[in-house]
């Protein structure tokens, strides 16, 4: 299992290197990114993705940031640092663990306000490594809880990509589909398409067949019939933020196959590390929804496909509604039921 997983964020030497996820699967070609502006780009245009990814990117980034700024003292420096952390906020504003991990960022240098700016940025780069050594094992955590949901011989359905390379590692519906492999199990993986920019199909399907994992490419209109015919029977996605009622963003589409598995009596599983979870957002109507440019409906992957001019609708996420959801998967356990008590309850004991 080790060796079947690619870094697709990695940061050494103020340069951080990031895999480009929109050359694949065709191309495998690393970034290395040197200014927070090249961060920012990426984020903004997908060549790193995934909620976690996007999140540990940041916290990179913002070392990029501030490697330069002004050392004399703490009031200048912190400026400059807000400034770098507002500006990589402006990247995308549905997963939120971007803003959780520039929130740990920002409650370092805080903490550290009375050292030296040298030890802050040295504390600050030490931070960025825990996010991102943190999530392996928040991933690897997740893996294991949704594991104990599925069984041998299962026909699993996952939408969008919320693997390895969407995370540090692992990643998140997708882990336990790699402890399955581990075991010797065989699960029948599908893999919606994920209109409009294909991770399902670009992406997951990449990471599963080079573990060796059984996975069928479905357009995303597809599902419904799949479901019908008896071959799935747990759908596990990742997802960009959970609301404190459970309500969750995920990739658009989510929804759909969410009404489907209720339809077909299918168990719909959410994979969520606590970094997603955010209890500020009350509801899934509160969830800022990204849109998108409308070429990548209109001309995806250079060849047009709608007339010139035509009106377009293109939100990156949309919202499934917790009574529509089975359980949530954390690293701290799996929820379900009561969403708002439950999730509550996973944050009481300590803080993430
Ligand atoms: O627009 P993307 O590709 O960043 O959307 C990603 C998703 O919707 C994933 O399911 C989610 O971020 C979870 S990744 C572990």
């Amino acid at each position: 299992m080790e060796e079947t997983f690619i870094r697709s964020v990695k940061y050494e030497n103020e340069v951080l290197t990031i895999l480009d996820q929109t050359k694949l699967p065709t191309v495998t070609e690393f970034l290395e990114l040197t200014k927070i502006e090249e961060v920012w780009e990426a984020i903004k245009h997908l060549k790193v993705r995934g909620a976690p990814a996007i999140g540990i990117a940041a916290a990179y980034g913002l070392l990029l940031g501030i490697k330069d700024a002004p050392e004399e003292d703490f009031a200048t420096f912190y400026q400059h640092f807000k400034e770098k952390q507002d500006y990589l906020a402006t990247s995308r504003p549905t997963a939120v663990n971007l803003f959780w991990a520039l929130n740990k960022m920002e409650e370092r240098v805080k903490k550290e306000q009375h050292q030296s700016i040298l030890y802050i940025k040295n504390a600050l780069e030490e931070e960025a490594h825990l996010i991102r050594n943190q999530d392996e094992e928040v991933c690897r955590s997740i893996g294991e809880q949704a594991l104990t949901l599925l069984e041998d011989g299962m026909g699993v359905l996952t939408h969008c990509n919320a693997g390895g390379i969407a995370t540090a590692k692992y990643g998140t519906a997708l882990a336990p589909l790699y402890l399955a492999k581990e075991k010797g199990w065989n699960i029948k993986v599908f893999a919606d398409e994920t209109r409009p920019l294909l991770q399902g199909a670009r992406l997951t399907t990449w990471e599963l067949m080079q573990a060796g994992i059984d996975v069928t490419l479905i357009a995303d209109n597809m599902a419904a019939m799949v479901m019908q015919k008896g071959w799935v029977q747990a759908v596990m996605v990742g997802c960009d933020r959970v609301a404190a009622n459970g309500d969750v963003a995920n990739k658009i589409g989510t929804y759909g196959v969410a009404l489907l598995a209720k339809a077909h009596h299918i168990p719909f599983f959410v994979a969520a590390p606590m970094s997603t979870i955010d209890l500020q957002t009350k509801t899934g109507e509160e969830i800022p929804i990204e849109e998108r440019g409308s070429e990548e409906i209109t001309n995806s992957f250079g060849k047009q496909t709608a007339p010139n001019g035509v009106k377009v609708f293109n939100p990156a996420f949309d919202v499934t509604p917790n009574n529509l959801i089975t359980a949530i998967i954390t690293e701290r356990g799996i929820v379900k039921g009561n969403y708002q008590e439950e999730l509550s309850k996973l944050f009481s004991n300590s803080h993430v």
